[in-house]
Parts: structure tokens; C-alpha cells; sequence
């Protein structure tokens, strides 16, 4: 286990220099005056803790550990699951950079610290110095509440805040690098600062998220039966003379363009033409490419909403956000999209520079690789439920994946980029089990882990459970699973489709039905993956894990919750979900 006092200064490694994107390459811009970097072993070490599920708040973290190191600082850079809480109470300068996740809560690799830091309040932070910048989106009601609650927690600990908490929307990059330039001269505090090597810049990836590269869309096809309730598809996007690599349990972000007849509409319905001519990032376009490929249409920003109850006067919607009550602003704006908002008042009429104003740049979704890069080293393969439904008497897509299923065709240049995922990986020892817990699309990241151990012909029992709706529409990938069942590459296999009965099956069911045989398998050194929903299945999946512990190795519920964070800590229980 690696602790504050253990890794000093630890170097870039591949994986931590592809998060910097883009971002570094606008700060090099400050140039800070300095005699120079003056002698190591004296600098003040900062400790840089972040809090991640899909890597932004780590590749700020490193963001600021190179504008340390220009400072004359020894900064330290740890996931917040790398360091106990016995060695946090004792840091001296610390920077803390987390996202939020589930609704308002803590990602994965920050829970235990929190934990073990907020329900104490003996400790004594009196000798720390420390400010924190929060990665959260303002679509969620509680935004950015987890870098909030250590902001205040901290405080209250009696921690001395040295620069104001930053709380950042999606497009977190000016918002991170001002706090980055912010804080940095005041944890260096006066010490040796240089001017910054371009040549760390250098070393900045071709691609990111600033730079996505252009991958050609070479295979579409769908994986559900047309008879199913859902519609999952397959997708390979050719990474060929990118010189882009990747391994199995990193994730791809797709930047994707919104639906024409979206787009038309939403200019009719404010009395628009499409024609006008808008600046966007200092570049004039018309509205519509503006619209098309640069601000979320779909879903109503905050401010959006706002002026639309203002100007159409709309009581219901009015009510609903002056009631602070945030489950009945939910429920009046389940299944209604901005069009139907807006469809709602035809007399409301915005300029194109008015409506652009109040929309949310355009993001890119995640989407776990379901290849390994060792198998599939010119192709990236997805696994993608479309967003489908109908609602308001209109049908509403997903903006990212039906722009795969309905737009992208092999013509198409996809915008993308990796996500790189350290702790998601197939274990390095190929001889201890591996668990994968994936319903749904769930799946994804565990058809590339056992093409990455049938790659590297590991002994290691392989064990996954999978389901969703129906097995005869809905068993996707079934040929392959199969086929690596035959060849022993899937030694156990445990199917849970949830309405082929009346009684709903999960995958959680079958989990405690075979508790005797997962608890062996955890007891041998197994590893523990789930991927799919974060809001109902992982939370019950965890649950289960609890018992199943519990129950068959005769533990009390605290002993398991022990047993269960001893494996996080190990991360041998690791979670990607959304
Ligand atoms: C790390 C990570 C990995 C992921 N991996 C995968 C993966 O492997 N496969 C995959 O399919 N997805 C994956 N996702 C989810 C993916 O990123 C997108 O969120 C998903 O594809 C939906 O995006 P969209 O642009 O199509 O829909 P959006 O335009 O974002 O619309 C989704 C929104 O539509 C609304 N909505 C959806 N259904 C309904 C309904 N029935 N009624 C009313 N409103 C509704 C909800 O407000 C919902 O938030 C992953 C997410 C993360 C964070
Ligand atoms: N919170 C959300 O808004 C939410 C939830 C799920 C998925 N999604 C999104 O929907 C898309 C497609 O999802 P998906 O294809 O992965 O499938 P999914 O909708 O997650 O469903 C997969 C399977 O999981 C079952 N399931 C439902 N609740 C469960 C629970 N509490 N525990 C265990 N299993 C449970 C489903 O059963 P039944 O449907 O029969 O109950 C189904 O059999 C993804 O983009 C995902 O992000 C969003
Ligand atoms: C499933 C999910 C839940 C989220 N919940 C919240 C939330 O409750 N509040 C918030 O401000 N942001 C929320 N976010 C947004 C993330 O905090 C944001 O995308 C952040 O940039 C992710 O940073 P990371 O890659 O370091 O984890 C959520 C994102 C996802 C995918």
C-alpha cells in the first residue's frame, strides 16, 4: 500500500501523461520568473490527493503536479484509495481535486477516506494548509457535493483553507486551470519558482480530449434481436495510423454530432433560420453547425429552463422550480427534452445568439471498450444500449448513441478519444480468479477481459454473470460466450434474465445462490469486477457481495464490511458503473 510518505514525487507514467490531453498545452503560457527548481530533497512536498471514477479529476491532478514542480515543489500525487487515513492527518499542503458521483456522492477510490475522515471528529487538521476544486455537471441536483463536503469538512477540522473551493461544470479545463495557477504559488509560498519547461509540454499526447482523433466507423451491427424491447448494438472503430493504443477496461469517449431533424426543429420552434452567423470558440459558424455540433440540445441546461419558465410564463414549470422541491422538478421534466419545452409556448421566440447563451457546450460520452487492445490492436470495439423512447407524442433519442446507430455510417470520421482506466484491469497474476458481475451493457469491459486472458492463455477461473430482459432477444454476444465456454476460457457461467418469469431474476440472485462458491473463489484471491448500472444494480450487486461474505465466512456485518473494503483497498473490488 502506498502511502504520502512512501511516493515521493513519483514519475509520469504513460497512462498518467494521456490524461493531461490537451490541458497542459494552454499553461505553458504562464511564465513564472525563478532562479530554478533549487535542490529536491528540500522542496516543501504537496500532497495532490484526487477523487475519480472516469479519470478527469486525476488528469487535473496531474495538471497540477507539473505546475508543482515549476513552483520548486515536490508534489505527490495519489488516487485518495492510496493513502490511510493516518498519514492524511498529518499532511501539511494538500490539494484536493474530486468529481461527484451517483447522486451527490463520493466516486469510488474517495469513499473509504471519507469515511474514515467524517466520522471522526477528534481529528485535528490544524497544521494543514489545503484547497480543493470540485468536477461535477450542473444537470445533477446535487452538483459537485463530494469536493463540497471535504471543502467543509476539512474546514471544520480546523484545516486552514488557503484559496476559495472551485466548483466546475463538464467543461471543467479554463475553471481547473485558473485554481491550478491559483493555488500553486500559494502552496509554494514564496519558495524557488522557474520559468515552465516546454519540454514537459512536448510530451502532451497527439489526442484528447481537447484533440479527439477521427476513427473510421467500421462496423455497425445489432446484437439484440429486432424483436427485443431494447436495441444494443456492436460497434469497431478503426484506430489504424492513430498510434493510439489501449487496454482492456479503458473506456472510449465518443463526441458526437446532434440529430439534423433535432436541430431544424429546435431553430423553427424559436424563429430562427439556421443561417445566422455565430462566434463559437472565436470561430463564426452558422447557427445550425453551432447547434449541430458544439452545445447539448437534448437536455435543458439550468439557465435554459429559467428563461423559458420566465419568458412563457409556464405555471406548472414555474411551480416545480421555485418549489425547491427537486423530485417534482424531475418528475415534470421526465421524458420532456428542450424541443418539447419549447414546443410547449410557439409564441417564444429567442435570437440565435440568446439561445446559444443559455446551452451547455456539447459532451462526449463514455463508453466501455468491450476488445482487448492485445486482440484488437487496429479496432476498438463498443457495446451500446440506443436511448429510445417515446414521450410528449414526439419519439426522443439519445444524442450519442443513436448518432452511432442513425448517423455514423462508414464515412463517418468519429470523433474520439481513450479514457484510460488504471484500477479496471485484468489482474496481472493469470492464475487468480476473475469475478465479472454485467448485466445489460454491463457486459462491455468483460467480453475484452476474457479475450485478454485467452490472449495471454491464463489458467485463472474465469466466472461472469450476466442477464437482461429476455434470453431469447436479449442474450447478447451468446455465440462467443459459448464458443469460450467450450474452450474453458468462461469456466462459470450464470445467466439471470429478468422478465422470462414473473418473479424478476438478477444477477445479484444468482450471486447468493452460488454464495459457497464465490466466497471460495474470493478466499483464493479472487477479483471482484461489476460494470453496468450504477444506481439500482451495482448498489444491489454490493449488497449482495456484503452477505454473501457474511453468511459463509460466518462474519458479523461489520467483519464484512471489513472483508469488503480490504478487497477495494486491494482493488480486487472494482466498479465501473454509470
Ligand atoms: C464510464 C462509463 C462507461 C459507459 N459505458 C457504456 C457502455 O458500454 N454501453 C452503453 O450503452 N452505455 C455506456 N455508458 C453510458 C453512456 O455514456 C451514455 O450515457 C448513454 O449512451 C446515453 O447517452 P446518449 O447520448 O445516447 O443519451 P442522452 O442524450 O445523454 O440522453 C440520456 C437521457 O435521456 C433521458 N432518458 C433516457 N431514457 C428515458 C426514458 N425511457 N424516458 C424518459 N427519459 C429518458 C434521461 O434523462 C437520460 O439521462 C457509460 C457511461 C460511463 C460514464
Ligand atoms: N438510472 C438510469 O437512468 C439507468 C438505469 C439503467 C440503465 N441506464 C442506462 O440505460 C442504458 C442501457 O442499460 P443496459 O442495457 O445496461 O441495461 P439495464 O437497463 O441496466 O438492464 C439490464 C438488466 O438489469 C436488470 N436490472 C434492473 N434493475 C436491476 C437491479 N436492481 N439489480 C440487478 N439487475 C437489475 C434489468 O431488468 P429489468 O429491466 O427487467 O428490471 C435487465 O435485466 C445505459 O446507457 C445505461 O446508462 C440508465
Ligand atoms: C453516473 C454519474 C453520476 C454523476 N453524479 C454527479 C452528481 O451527483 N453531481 C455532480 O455534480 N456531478 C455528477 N456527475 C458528473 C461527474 O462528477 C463529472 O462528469 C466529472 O467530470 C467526472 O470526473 P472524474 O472523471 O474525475 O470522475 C456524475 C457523472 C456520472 C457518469
Amino acid at each position: 500500500m502506498k502511502t504520502a510518505n512512501n511516493s515521493q514525487n513519483i514519475p509520469f507514467n504513460e497512462a498518467q501523461q494521456a490524461w493531461l490531453g490537451g490541458f497542459f498545452a494552454g499553461m505553458h503560457s504562464h511564465i513564472l520568473q525563478s532562479a530554478g527548481s533549487g535542490d529536491a530533497a528540500n522542496a516543501r512536498t504537496i500532497s495532490i490527493l484526487y477523487g475519480s471514477q472516469t479519470g478527469n479529476s486525476e488528469s487535473v491532478a496531474y495538471d497540477a503536479a507539473q505546475l508543482a514542480k515549476a513552483h520548486g515543489l515536490n508534489p505527490n500525487v495519489l488516487s485518495m484509495d492510496e493513502i490511510e487515513a493516518d498519514n492524511f492527518i498529518k499532511l501539511e499542503y494538500l490539494l484536493i481535486i474530486t468529481s461527484t458521483y451517483g447522486e451527490g456522492e463520493m466516486p469510488d477510490n474517495a469513499q473509504m477516506l471519507w469515511d474514515a475522515i467524517s466520522s471522526d471528529d477528534s481529528i485535528d487538521l490544524a497544521q494543514m494548509h489545503y484547497s480543493v476544486l470540485a468536477l461535477g455537471d450542473t444537470s445533477y441536483d446535487l452538483f459537485c457535493q463530494a469536493g463540497i463536503d471535504w471543502d467543509q469538512r476539512l474546514e471544520k477540522l480546523g484545516a486552514k483553507r488557503l484559496y476559495e473551493r472551485v466548483d466546475c461544470d463538464v467543461d471543467f479545463d479554463d475553471a481547473a486551470e485558473a485554481w491550478i495557477s491559483n493555488t500553486i504559488p500559494l502552496m509554494a509560498d514564496g519558495a524557488a519558482t522557474i520559468t515552465v519547461d516546454s519540454s514537459k509540454t512536448s510530451n502532451a499526447p497527439k489526442y484528447g480530449r481537447k484533440n479527439p482523433f477521427l476513427g473510421k466507423l467500421v462496423t455497425n451491427r445489432l446484437l439484440s434481436s429486432p424483436d427485443s424491447s431494447k436495441e444494443i448494438r456492436h460497434y469497431e472503430i478503426s484506430i489504424v495510423g492513430s498510434g493510439l493504443s489501449y487496454e482492456a477496461g479503458d473506456a472510449l469517449n465518443v463526441v458526437p454530432v446532434n440529430c439534423p431533424e433535432l436541430v431544424s426543429d429546435i431553430i423553427s420552434a424559436i424563429g430562427c433560420s439556421g443561417d445566422e452567423d455565430e462566434p463559437v470558440s472565436g470561430e463564426l459558424m452558422p447557427f445550425t453547425q453551432a447547434l449541430s455540433e458544439h452545445f447539448e440540445i437534448k437536455l435543458p441546461s439550468k439557465e435554459l429552463l429559467e428563461e423559458i419558465a420566465k419568458r412563457s410564463g409556464d405555471q406548472k414549470l414555474n411551480n416545480a422550480l421555485s418549489s425547491g422541491d427537486k423530485d417534482k422538478l424531475a418528475s415534470y421534466l421526465w421524458g420532456r427534452d428542450t424541443l418539447d419545452l419549447l414546443l410547449q409556448s410557439p409564441e417564444m421566440q429567442f435570437s440565435a445568439a440568446e439561445f446559444l447563451a443559455l446551452l451547455k457546450p456539447l459532451q462526449h460520452r463514455a463508453y466501455s471498450i468491450s476488445s482487448s487492445g492485445k486482440a484488437h490492436p487496429d479496432t476498438v470495439h463498443l457495446t451500446i444500449s440506443s436511448v429510445r423512447y417515446n414521450s410528449h407524442d414526439r419519439e426522443h433519442k439519445g444524442v450519442c448513441s443513436t448518432y452511432l446507430s442513425d448517423l455514423a455510417n462508414e464515412e463517418t470520421a468519429v470523433r474520439c478519444f481513450f479514457s484510460p482506466n488504471k484500477v479496471f484491469r485484468v489482474p496481472e497474476d493469470n492464475d487468480l480468479p476473475m469475478i465479472m458481475v454485467g448485466p445489460g451493457t454491463g457486459i462491455a469491459p468483460f467480453r475484452a477481459f476474457l479475450q485478454e486472458r485467452e490472449f495471454r492463455n491464463a489458467k485463472g477461473v474465469n466466472w461472469l454473470f450476466f442477464g437482461d430482459r429476455n434470453a431469447s432477444t436479449d442474450f447478447i454476444y451468446r455465440d462467443e460466450i459459448e464458443a469460450m465456454q467450450k474452450s474453458s476460457v468462461l469456466g462459470k457461467l450464470d445467466l439471470a434474465f429478468s422478465r422470462d418469469q414473473e418473479e424478476k431474476i438478477y444477477v445479484q440472485d444468482r450471486m447468493r445462490e452460488q454464495g459457497a462458491e464465490l466466497f471460495t473463489l474470493l478466499e483464493q484471491g479472487g477479483y471482484f469486477f461489476v460494470c453496468g448500472d450504477a444506481y439500482r444494480m451495482a448498489k444491489d450487486v454490493d449488497k449482495a457481495l456484503h452477505d454473501v461474505i457474511s453468511t459463509q465466512g460466518s462474519m458479523s456485518e461489520e467483519q464484512a464490511a471489513e472483508y469488503v473494503n480490504q478487497m477495494k483497498k486491494d482493488k480486487r473490488y472494482v466498479r465501473d458503473v454509470y
